[in-house]
């Protein structure tokens, strides 16, 4: 086990109900409020009105942002950031999905900046101070609720980068199971392929002598199993939805499950490059490329994707090599995103070859990913010939 430190800021409101805690929250940063929202799911649940009531009811003044993309673009997070300028915004509160919580983690860090803000994507520069900014979550997939990370797209260039820092970790998150009831079926099923990927990109590690992450990282696993095709199926189910939504937060929120473990993070990387430039959904790039990492990269370490194979997916050892075994803890993981309706291949989406080169070439712009194995262009590219 590496060494490590940790600190989460977040404070967790979880369970029905939890939305009231709001306005006493929210009293707490000031009075001037930038609430940021996506394309008008909120709106249609009726959960924008019983936010503006709390807001109300807190006595404060309320500037809206509205629109924001799934893979949120800079052009948005501009506008947010004049909003914050020309009101005096002292509070950001983000009502939604990982998009929109991403989006405002950049309106905050870059209303306390005089630069560009993506010269913080570009690594040109560090995020030195940021607003307060809180949320309500809608969509359980990212783990932006509780992380200090941001992924925002520059559709001019079809750049789709990151940043994190200690000053964008959400102040409070609300976390109501109730309020994911209305995601629709394929972004439930893109959440839970995301939040099973962030595990993955943290349990598939070099690092030895970490047998509580492993099991912190395979329960978790094995809860979203369990619980996926009951919210699938029955998208009003408390447990389900509530068990799901606490999987995603633990699976990413600062590397709690997986401290003193040396991180991959290569497949996210690689999926970011795809939908930066064809926009398709995190969790669908996530679906077609993590089983064509896993297969490309087993052999740097298959007893742990043999024990991934027996204690994630239950697969009999008896009479089975390290490989095989291995193979068949792959196998499991496409057949289960089949299974919930996730896509396999980029030819989902008609993507063809024309693209590659440049995708492979963006994906190591910064140097070679992942840590599993190091990945060079090279390696991107065979990964994304194997998801054509
Ligand atoms: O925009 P609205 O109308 O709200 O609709 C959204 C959107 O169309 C809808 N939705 C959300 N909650 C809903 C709902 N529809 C009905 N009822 C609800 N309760 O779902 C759609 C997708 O929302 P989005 O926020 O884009 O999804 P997600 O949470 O998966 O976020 C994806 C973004 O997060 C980034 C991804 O790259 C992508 O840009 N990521 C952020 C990370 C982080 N900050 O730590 C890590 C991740 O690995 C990821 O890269
Ligand atoms: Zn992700």
């Amino acid at each position: 086990m590496n060494p490590f430190s940790f600190h989460n800021p977040t404070a967790i409101f979880f369970g029905e109900g939890s939305l009231s805690k709001l306005g006493e929250q929210i009293g707490q940063y000031g009075k001037s409020v930038l609430l940021v929202y996506g394309g008008g799911s909120i709106k249609k649940s009726g959960l924008y009105d019983r936010v503006l009531e709390q807001l109300n009811a807190a006595g404060a003044s309320v500037v809206e942002l509205s629109g924001i993309e799934p893979n949120p673009r800079l052009t948005t997070v501009n506008k947010g950031i004049e909003l914050c300028r020309t009101h005096g915004v002292e509070f950001i509160l983000a009502v939604g999905g990982g998009s929109v919580i991403d989006a405002s983690k950049a309106i905050a860090a870059g209303a306390k900046y005089d630069g560009d803000v993506w010269d913080f994507l570009d690594r040109k520069a560090v995020v030195q101070d940021a607003l307060p900014l809180g949320t309500v979550l809608t969509l359980a997939a990212t783990g932006s609720e509780m992380n200090g990370s941001s992924v925002i797209t520059n559709w001019e260039t079809q750049l789709k980068r990151g940043f994190g820092s200690p000053h964008v970790y959400p102040r409070f998150s609300i976390l109501d199971p109730t309020l994911t009831y209305t995601v629709p079926r394929d972004q439930t099923v893109n959440g839970i392929v995301d939040i099973m990927s962030h595990v993955f990109e943290q349990y598939f590690s070099l690092t030895t002598d970490t047998p509580l992450q492993e099991r912190l990282c395979e329960s978790i696993l094995q809860t979203v199993i369990e619980n996926a095709e009951i919210a699938l199926e029955q998208p009003e189910n408390y447990a389900a939805r509530a068990n799901i939504m606490w999987c995603g937060t633990l699976a990413l929120n600062g590397g709690l499950i997986s401290l003193g473990m040396t991180n991959d993070w290569a497949s996210h990387g690689i999926e970011h490059e795809i939908s930066a430039i064809y926009d398709i959904p995190h969790g669908a790039g996530l679906s077609i490329v993590f089983p064509n990492w896993m297969k490309y990269v087993y052999d740097a370490r298959p007893d742990r994707f043999a024990q991934y194979a027996v204690r994630v997916w239950g697969i009999d050892p008896a009479g089975k090599s390290e490989d095989e075994l291995a193979l068949a803890g792959i196998e499991a993981t496409r057949a289960f995103f089949t299974k919930i309706g996730a896509p396999a291949t980029l030819s989902h989406y008609n993507i063809g070859r024309d693209n590659l080169d440049r995708m492979a070439e963006e994906a190591v712009r910064f140097g070679p990913i992942g840590s599993f194995k190091r990945l060079n262009k090279e390696d991107v590219k065979a990964i994304y010939e194997l998801s054509l």
